[in-house]
């Protein structure tokens, strides 16, 4: 696969491309670099019509870092790093539908996510993105330095306690399967605004899903300014929006966006595959 056939088409001004002329299973180091390039360009970036069995999805994945095996939710039979997120016909959705940044509390959270999708509805369960970059970008300077060194509490407890999310996923009678761990209350802290490693670009580093609070602060104060980040990171124009197709992948740079699963399709299946790769203690 040569890197001269790969085209990159922007799908948002803010966040996402689509990358056609590439097979994943088959990357040469040069047709690597020009994904690896656009997806620290675009922060998510999509293909369709790959061909992955679980074997090929990590290999991918592998090239940019050691997938993790997630101290929560059960990874399949034989391959931990690899979740099978089912969706079955008649039942909502209920991982990932919320903005959130993969796993921001691990004391080094994932640097990317490789999903594949295998059934697909033939309506809603869209993924959106949103750059976390160009919401920064657009604080004005006196915000920006504000936010510049404060530190904000990451933690699984929110999406994951059993007594909040039904005890269901913790017995075996869901499809995803969650084991309970210590790692459900532990607390990490992490910059509000992190530098990504590669670029240099700065981001906003909090997410509804598993920030707590911003140290430092009055409960108040941390609530009003979390809260106002919120609703300014999720701004349209910092978006962008997935429309999944069978054998599509999306992979995404967890340092520099957010996503959303869409809880739109209940009448139908979805199954997706997951692989997290591990990533460095943001600063
Ligand atoms: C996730 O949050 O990783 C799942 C995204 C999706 O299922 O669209």
């Amino acid at each position: 696969m040569s890197p001269e056939s790969i085209e990159v088409r922007p799908l948002a001004g803010a966040v996402g491309a689509e990358i056609g002329g590439v097979d994943l299973r088959d990357l040469s180091d040069d047709a690597f670099a020009r994904v690896r390039e656009a997806l620290l360009t675009h922060g998510a970036v999509f293909f369709r019509d790959q061909t992955f069995d679980p074997d090929a999805q990590i290999a991918f994945a592998r090239r940019f870092g050691e997938p993790e095996v997630h101290p929560i939710v059960e990874g399949m039979d034989g391959r931990p790093e690899m979740l099978r997120v089912h969706k079955p016909a008649g039942a909502s959705a209920s991982f990932g539908v919320g903005w959130h940044t993969d796993n921001s509390f691990f004391e080094r959270p994932s640097l990317g996510s490789v999903l594949y999708g295998e059934t697909i509805p033939p309506v809603g369960g869209d993924t959106l993105y949103a750059s976390m970059e160009a919401a920064y970008q657009a604080l004005s300077p006196r915000m920006q330095s504000f936010l510049g060194d404060l530190r904000a509490v990451h933690s699984a407890s929110r999406a994951y306690d059993p007594d909040g999310v039904g005890r269901e996923k913790y017995e075996g009678k869901a499809p995803l399967r969650y084991r309970y761990s210590e790692a459900v209350h532990e607390e990490v802290e992490h910059p509000v605004v992190r530098t990504h490693v590669d670029t240099g670009a700065r981001s906003i580093y909090v997410n509804p899903m598993f920030t707590q609070r911003i140290c430092d602060l009055a409960e108040s104060e941390s609530h009003a300014i979390l809260e106002m980040l919120y609703q300014h990171c999720a701004r349209p124009d910092f978006q962008c929006r997935f429309r999944w197709t069978p054998g599509a992948v999306a992979l995404w740079d967890n340092r520099q966006v957010w996503h959303y699963a869409m809880d739109d399709y209940r009448e139908h299946e979805r199954v997706m595959y997951r692989v997290t790769i591990a990533g460095e203690r943001p600063v």
